[in-house]
């Protein structure tokens, strides 16, 4: 019935635009403890789908000293579907392709394991923690500065 459509819409489907502006204004205040950030590629993108990321390279790993660039689209099914990510700066990290920089949804759980309540925040952070983790912390690096050619 439609009363019944309308319940599952207003409990279960969480509205794109509310959800990206509440991320924006996050991201504006600084949100998450400094070492990633996140904000709209383009502050006139009404659609806000195109999105850039930051992450600081963890200490005491081949990625310290480095600020990676990244770029992610919310389509218009998210946040129902996962974000599509990929690194702007070159990076050798398992889960990321070699020659364009984009994350693999498999190997990162906050993207294989998406829920609505998921955003572009917790992405970021597991991002991070991927690079701490013993697999990669230690793994020979790109040049510093160089980016994917896409
Ligand atoms: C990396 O991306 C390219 C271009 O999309 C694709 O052809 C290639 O199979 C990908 N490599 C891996 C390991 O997924
Ligand atoms: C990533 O690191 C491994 C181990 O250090 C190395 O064998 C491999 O060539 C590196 N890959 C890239 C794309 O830099």
């Amino acid at each position: 019935s439609s009363r019944l459509i309308c319940f599952w819409v207003v409990f279960f489907v969480v509205p794109r635009s509310f959800r990206l502006l509440e991320e924006l204004e996050e991201g504006q205040k600084g949100g998450g403890d400094g070492t990633v950030s996140w904000g709209l590629a383009d502050d006139d993108d009404m659609t806000l789908t195109h999105w850039n990321g930051m992450i600081i390279g963890p200490a005491k790993t081949v990625y310290d000293g480095r600020i990676y660039s990244l770029k992610i689209d919310c389509g218009t099914r998210y946040p129902e579907h996962p974000p599509h990510v990929r690194f702007v700066n070159k990076i050798n990290l398992t889960g990321v392709n070699s020659s364009n920089g984009v994350v693999d949804i498999k190997s990162v759980t906050a993207l294989s394991r998406w829920k609505n309540s998921y955003n572009i925040r917790m992405v970021l952070q597991e991002l991070r923690q991927h690079m701490m983790m013993k697999e990669n912390n230690r793994l020979s690096q790109p040049p510093e500065g160089q980016v994917y050619s896409n």
